[in-house]
C-alpha cells in the first residue's frame, strides 16, 4: 500500500450492493434513510460520529473523521440487494423485527418498499435452513457469476452510480476450506464451469464484484474472498477487499475484555460463552455446518489476543467454549452470557460474569455503513487487495498470508485512525508524548 499522492474526490452517487437483505442489511438501509430525514442519529458509526486528533494534544485539532477524510455523503448513497426471499425492504424489515414499525419503519415505508431484492445466486447446499423462490437459474456456477456481473452493471447504469461497493450481509454458509480450486483465478474459473462443490454462492458474488472493480467486504464468517486467487486478483486489479464476520455482540465484548486482562498480566483458565438468539441468523446457525463456520471465527479471537505461546503460565491451559442456541422468542434481541475464570497473584482464582442483552443488527448496521464508506475511500486512494486497517470491524480480520491478525480492538482502532492520518499526510500518533516534557 503506497501513501496516496492524491485522492479521487467522492463525487456522484455511491451504490451500496448488499447480497442478503435480511435483518442487518435492512436495519442498515433504514438507519441511513432515517438519518437523511432527521429521524435518528447514526450512533455506533465512526465515520459519522467520531473525531480524530491531529498533531499534539496542545494543538486543539480534533475534527470529525468525516470532515477530515473525503468520504461519500449519506445523501449520495443508493442501495441494491439480492436475496432468495423476495420481500422488499419494508417487508423484510418487518419480518426481521428489529426496528419499530410505527416509529421507524412506517415513516420511510415508500423508500424501503422501493428496494426490491434481485434474484440471488443461492443454493440450499450451502445454507440448509433457508429457501426462497427469488433465485437465479444457470447450468453452471460460471453462468450465475456472469448474471451477477450483469446485475452490477445494470444497477450502476440505472442508478447513475459513480462508484459501487459490496458488503456481504447474507446468511452464514457451511464451512468450506480453501482448496486447490481457490489457489489461482484459472482454477477458480474452471471450477465454476465444473460446478465445483467448494465454490459457495458468496464466492460468486465476490468474484463478480472483483471482476467489475467493486470493493468487497464479507460480513459473515464463511470463505468468500479470503483465499489466494481472490487476494491476488484484488491486489492486481487495485480493488480493496476485507473481512470477515462483523465484530458485534459477544465477540466485541471479548476483544474489549481480553486485552484488559492481558495488559494486567492476569491469567485465564476458562472462558465459557453461550448465546440465545431467535432471528433468522440464529435459525441458520442451528445447522451444525453453518455453526462450524461461526465457531471457528469466534474461537480464533482469544488465542491471538492472549498469545499463550508467549505467556504459557497465564493462558496455556485456557478452556474456551462457544455455544449458540436458537431460541425463537428472543428474535434479534440476543442474550450472551460469559463466565470467565481468571486468576491473579499467586494463582488465586476469581470469576467474572457478563450478561450482554444486545441487539445484533443494531450493533452490525453501523459497521456496514463504515465499511461501505471506508472501502470506497480506499478505492479512491488507489489501495488494492487486503485492507488490514479495517480489522476493527471483524471477528476474523483478513491479513496477508502468513501474518497473524490483530484482534485487540484498541490496537485495531489505533491502526485505523493512524491509517487515516497517514492517508491525509498527517503525523501518526504514537502516544510517546516526550515533546511535552522538553525544556
Ligand atoms: N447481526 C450481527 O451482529 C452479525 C454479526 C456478525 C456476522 N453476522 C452475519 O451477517 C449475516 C446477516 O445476518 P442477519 O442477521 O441479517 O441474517 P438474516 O438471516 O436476517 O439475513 C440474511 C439474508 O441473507 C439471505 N441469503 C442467504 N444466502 C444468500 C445468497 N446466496 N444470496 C443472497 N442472499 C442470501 C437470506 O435469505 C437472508 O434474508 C449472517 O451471515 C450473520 O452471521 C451478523
Amino acid at each position: 500500500m503506497k501513501q496516496p499522492t492524491e485522492i479521487r474526490p467522492a463525487e456522484g452517487k455511491l451504490g451500496v450492493l448488499l447480497p442478503g437483505f435480511g435483518a442487518v442489511a435492512t436495519t442498515f438501509v433504514a438507519g441511513v434513510e432515517a438519518f437523511r430525514q432527521g429521524l435518528a442519529e447514526p450512533i455506533g458509526s465512526l465515520t459519522q460520529m467520531q473525531t480524530i486528533r491531529l498533531g499534539k494534544r496542545t494543538d486543539g485539532r480534533s475534527p470529525l473523521i468525516k470532515d477530515f477524510v473525503p468520504l461519500a455523503g449519506l445523501d449520495d448513497l443508493v442501495f441494491g440487494a439480492w436475496d432468495p426471499i423476495p420481500e422488499d425492504g419494508y417487508q423484510s424489515a418487518l419480518t426481521a423485527g428489529v426496528l419499530q414499525k410505527e416509529k421507524h419503519l412506517d415513516p420511510i415505508q415508500d423508500f424501503l418498499s422501493s428496494i426490491k431484492p434481485m434474484k440471488a445466486a443461492f443454493s440450499t447446499d450451502y445454507v440448509k435452513k433457508l429457501d426462497g423462490p427469488n433465485v437465479k437459474e444457470g447450468a453452471t456456477k460460471k453462468d450465475l457469476a456472469e448474471q451477477l456481473r450483469e446485475d452490477i452493471r445494470r444497477f450502476r447504469e440505472e442508478h447513475d452510480c459513480d462508484r459501487l461497493v459490496m458488503v456481504w450481509c447474507g446468511s452464514t454458509e457451511i464451512y468450506v476450506r480453501a482448496g486447490a480450486v481457490h489457489e489461482s483465478l484459472e482454477a477458480f474459473e474452471k471450477g465454476m464451469e465444473e460446478n465445483h462443490e467448494d465454490i459457495a454462492p458468496s464466492q460468486l458474488y465476490a468474484y463478480a464484484a472483483l471482476k467489475e472493480g467493486v470493493p468487497y467486504a464479507n460480513g459473515a464468517p464463511n470463505l468468500s474472498a479470503d483465499f489466494k486467487a481472490f487476494e491476488e486478483l484484488a491486489a492486481e486489479t487495485g480493488v480493496p477487499i476485507c473481512g470477515k464476520d462483523f465484530k458485534t455482540g459477544q465477540t466485541l465484548m471479548k476483544t474489549i475484555l481480553a486485552p484488559g486482562f492481558k495488559t494486567r498480566m492476569l491469567g485465564i483458565s476458562g472462558w465459557f460463552s453461550t448465546n440465545i438468539l431467535g432471528n433468522r441468523d440464529g435459525e441458520v446457525l442451528d445447522d451444525p455446518a453453518s455453526f462450524k463456520t461461526k465457531e471457528v471465527s469466534k474461537l480464533s479471537v482469544l488465542e491471538t489476543i492472549l498469545q499463550p505461546d508467549m505467556y504459557p503460565t497465564l493462558y496455556k491451559d485456557l478452556y474456551h467454549k462457544v455455544r449458540i442456541n436458537y431460541y425463537p422468542p428472543r428474535g434479534d434481541n440476543k442474550e450472551g452470557w460469559d463466565n470467565i475464570d481468571i486468576f491473579g497473584w499467586m494463582g488465586y482464582p476469581m470469576q467474572i460474569k457478563v450478561d450482554f442483552l444486545c441487539r445484533d443488527s443494531i450493533l452490525a448496521a453501523p459497521i456496514v455503513l463504515d465499511l461501505a464508506l471506508f472501502l470506497d475511500l480506499a478505492s479512491r486512494c488507489g489501495f488494492g487487495g487486503i485492507q488490514e486497517w479495517l480489522s476493527f470491524y471483524f471477528k476474523s480480520p483478513q491479513t496477508a498470508p502468513g501474518l497473524y491478525p490483530e484482534h485487540d480492538i484498541f490496537i485495531q482502532h489505533w491502526k485505523l485512525k493512524n491509517t487515516l492520518r497517514w492517508i491525509m499526510g498527517e503525523d501518526e500518533i504514537t502516544h510517546l508524548g516526550t515533546e511535552y516534557y522538553q525544556d
